[in-house]
């Protein structure tokens, strides 16, 4: 198995060390691939990502991602979209799970859904206008990529998730009447149990009933606004870990930013890309190994080891030692 490793910028560079000892716990046969990516590479060279990076990325199985800085400059491009799109990374997987011990901003506490978002069209499309007193932004939704994305979300309700909901603004954009239309007819056919929702309204019901919520998808630009709302819901950002998933590519990365406001203080939390690589794991095959990770992640919080968004004073290494070290004792257990 061969792995491009992106640590990228802020505290991408801080936590993508964590979960790579965290990886290497578990002995692994992996030829990690690291690669310089982001806006530090675009100060240094010029470029932020080279056709080279690119073609070996598509060489390797899957790509471990930090997360990098987009710098608001017109002529800068974003990387993660080039990389979803030229990947062909169409399904970003957003599971939101409460974890065991941590404590919650509201009051509600047993949830299980996961935000399926789709990941190379719609608002972030890259066909843009930027003139003197205007701006244009083209919103695209194909059938393909609508029919991908609702079948992606079946395969999920179908694997244990009962129910989909399709979350859109088809009252005023018929770009979005068009998503919930191909949606609802693969939700029809695949014999899977679906409601709608506007996108306002669920960002109200999210946060008031998520109990109720087992798969939701959704466009680019809501799924990623949703999925901030969800990361709040669940603890934070330092907890939420990602998948994009196409076909042939995966990608897996914290749905977390640089966070330019704490980097380069080692107190970022690492749990989000440790989940990442849990993640991995499983998109890998490795369910054993991914419940074990999943135990030593809920034994570190329950000690108490855990960074200062979560109200600790243990630094991101600090985690993710304590945690390596759980779970090699858990490892030493199963085999
Ligand atoms: P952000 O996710 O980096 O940070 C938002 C807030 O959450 C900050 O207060 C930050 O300190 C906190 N936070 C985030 N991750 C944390 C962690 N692991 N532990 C503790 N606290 C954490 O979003 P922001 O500030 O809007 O964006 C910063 C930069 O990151 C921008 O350049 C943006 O474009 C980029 N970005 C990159 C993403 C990626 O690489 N996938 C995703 C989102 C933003
Ligand atoms: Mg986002």
């Amino acid at each position: 198995m061969k792995i491009a490793i992106v640590p990228g910028d802020g505290i991408g560079r801080e936590v993508m060390p964590a979960a790579l000892a965290v990886l290497d716990a578990f002995g692994l046969d992996i030829e990690k691939i690291p690669l310089e990516i982001g806006y530090g590479k675009w100060k240094r060279t010029g470029s932020a990502i080279t056709d080279e990076d690119m073609s070996i990325i598509k060489e390797c199985d899957c790509v471990l991602f930090g997360a990098i800085t987009t710098p608001p400059d017109p002529n800068y491009k974003s990387v993660l979209m080039r990389l979803r799109k030229e990947l062909d990374l169409y399904a970003n997987i957003r599971p939101f799970v409460p974890l065991a011990n941590v404590k919650l901003p509201c009051n509600k506490k047993v949830f299980d859904f996961v935000i399926v978002r789709e990941n190379t069209e719609g608002m972030y499309s890259g066909i843009e206008e930027l003139h003197e007193d205007v701006a244009y932004t083209t919103r695209v939704i194909t059938r393909k990529g609508s029919q991908r994305i609702a079948e992606r979300a079946c395969i999920l309700a179908k694997g244990g998730k009962k129910h989909i909901t399709i979350v859109h603004k088809a009252n005023v954009l018929k770009s979005d009447s068009f998503f919930r239309d191909v949606c609802t007819g693969v939700a029809k056919r695949n014999g899977i149990s679906f409601n709608e929702m506007l996108v306002d309204a669920m960002a109200y019901d999210l946060i008031l009933r998520p109990e109720k919520y087992d798969v939701i998808v959704t466009t680019n630009l809501f799924g990623d606004i949703l999925s901030d709302v969800a990361a709040a819901l669940a603890g934070g950002l330092g907890l939420c870990p990602s998948a994009n998933v196409g076909d042939r590519h995966a990608l897996f990365e914290p749905i977390h930013g640089s966070a330019p406001d704490i980097a380069g203080k080692g107190i970022a939390n690492p749990i989000a890309s440790i989940l990442s690589v849990r993640m991995m794991l499983q998109w890998m095959g490795r369910e054993k190994d991914a419940q074990v990770l999943g135990r030593a992640v809920d034994s570190v919080i329950a000690k108490g080891i855990v960074t200062p968004d979560l109200g600790g004073s243990y630094s991101t290494m600090d985690v993710s030692e304590a945690l390596s070290k759980i779970m090699s004792e858990y490892l030493d257990q199963v085999h």
